[in-house]
């Protein structure tokens, strides 16, 4: 009989399970892994696993539909779902304290925090845009020693809540955001705009230099990095991916109309970059900032980072995320990465049962 491995996912996830229609979750990409790796993947969600309980009722593959049946209990579970709430968090730890093994168990991390850590290995550091919390104070230091800067929700927002300010070469600012569909620039010299005043009045959102990106047919693009634990339990980059803002936009988000294109086609652009040396650097970074996130994070194991590269290929790191959603590398039409961060943490689910941990 083979081993079980839980995939905790959401309810909309989870109720479309039978037709089909799993939103951003391939999860025959799941089950192929699991003939690869010879272990069986189960999908649930977070309230059909109890401690105490020995089974839990979960959809499982067979011959060729998903069946909703009662299995054993996962003794390593992949964590596809937000749970941050304390109740969440007390029943986590009681089943961990069963032997359970979660990944991905924590995957909302405030943006600060992960710079934050990030700062903390000198090697990173000239890869991080400079980022404080925004306070009036700090907003002011930040506008006197950078003419670009974007204001985001220190918590996750797809691009949401995000403002940019731009100085000109007779000291004027300039504010943009959108309010609903609406673009809205305002100019300011000394009084702020009532948005910004907002913004830096609550500990809720980082100021951080404007990263100079590199553009594509004039608009600018960074790279969604997938980097994942193996089933050698090592970290490993499973696909890199560009994405494009619209015209005149500075955000690359899908959320906010960027488009996903491969670093190939975004590279014949930018001739005078090496397309071997550029992906390697990018790697090299990515890999790295995974080792340092990983000393101060309980058992991160698939990330997914934005890194931004400037004209000259060189790499910034814009953000992590603690939960990488993979759709970026189907809408590219990078068939073969998307699949890869499918199968990855399958591999290392393996490598998790194996090792007895
Ligand atoms: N420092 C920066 N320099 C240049 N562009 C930036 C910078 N920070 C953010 N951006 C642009 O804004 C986009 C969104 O920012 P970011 O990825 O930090 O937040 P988010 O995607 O909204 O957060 P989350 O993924 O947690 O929901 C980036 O993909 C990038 O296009
Ligand atoms: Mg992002």
């Amino acid at each position: 009989m083979r081993r079980y491995i839980g995939i905790m996912v959401g309810n909309g996830v989870f109720k479309g399970i039978p037709a089909g229609r799993t939103s951003f979750e391939n999860l025959s990409f799941y089950d192929e892994a699991g003939e690869k790796y010879e272990v069986t993947p189960c999908y649930f969600r977070f309230e059909d696993i109890n401690p105490g309980e020995e089974m839990v009722e979960a959809y499982v593959k067979r011959g060729g539909a998903y069946l909703l049946q009662s299995v054993p209990k996962p003794v390593v579970i992949h964590n596809r779902i937000f749970t941050g709430k304390r109740s969440e968090r007390r029943k986590i730890r009681k089943l961990k304290e069963e032997g359970i093994v979660f990944f991905n168990e924590n995957n909302r991390y405030k943006k600060f925090r992960i710079n934050d850590i990030l700062a903390k290995e000198h090697k990173l550091r000239p890869h991080l845009p400079q980022t404080m919390m925004a306070s009036e104070d700090n907003v002011k230091m930040m506008m006197e020693m950078h003419r670009e800067l974007i204001l985001k929700p220190n918590n996750g927002s797809l691009g949401s809540g995000i403002v940019k300010l731009t100085r000109d070469d007779e000291k004027q600012w300039e504010i943009t955001y959108r309010d609903k569909k609406t673009l809205i620039k305002e100019r300011f010299s000394s009084g702020w705009p009532p948005l910004l005043k907002q913004l830096s009045s609550r500990n809720l959102v980082i100021i951080q230099e404007m990263i100079p990106l590199a553009r594509s047919k004039g608009r600018v693009f960074d790279l969604r990095v997938s980097v994942q634990k193996n089933e050698k339990g090592e970290w490993q980059v499973s696909g890199i991916v560009g994405k494009v803002a619209k015209k005149d936009w500075f955000l690359t988000n899908a959320a906010r109309g960027g488009r996903c294109h491969t670093l190939t086609e975004l590279l014949k652009e930018l001739p005078h970059l090496q397309e071997k040396k550029v992906t390697a650097e990018i790697e090299m970074l990515s890999l790295s900032a995974a080792r340092q996130l990983e000393k101060s994070l309980p058992h991160l194991a698939d990330l997914g980072f934005d890194i931004g590269i400037t004209n000259e290929g060189f790499p910034m790191i814009i953000e992590c995320n603690c939960r990488e959603l993979r759709y970026s590398f189907r809408n590219a039409g990078l068939d073969e990465e998307w699949k890869q961060t499918h199968f990855t943490p399958i591999g290392y689910a393996r490598f998790l049962l194996d090792s007895g941990r």
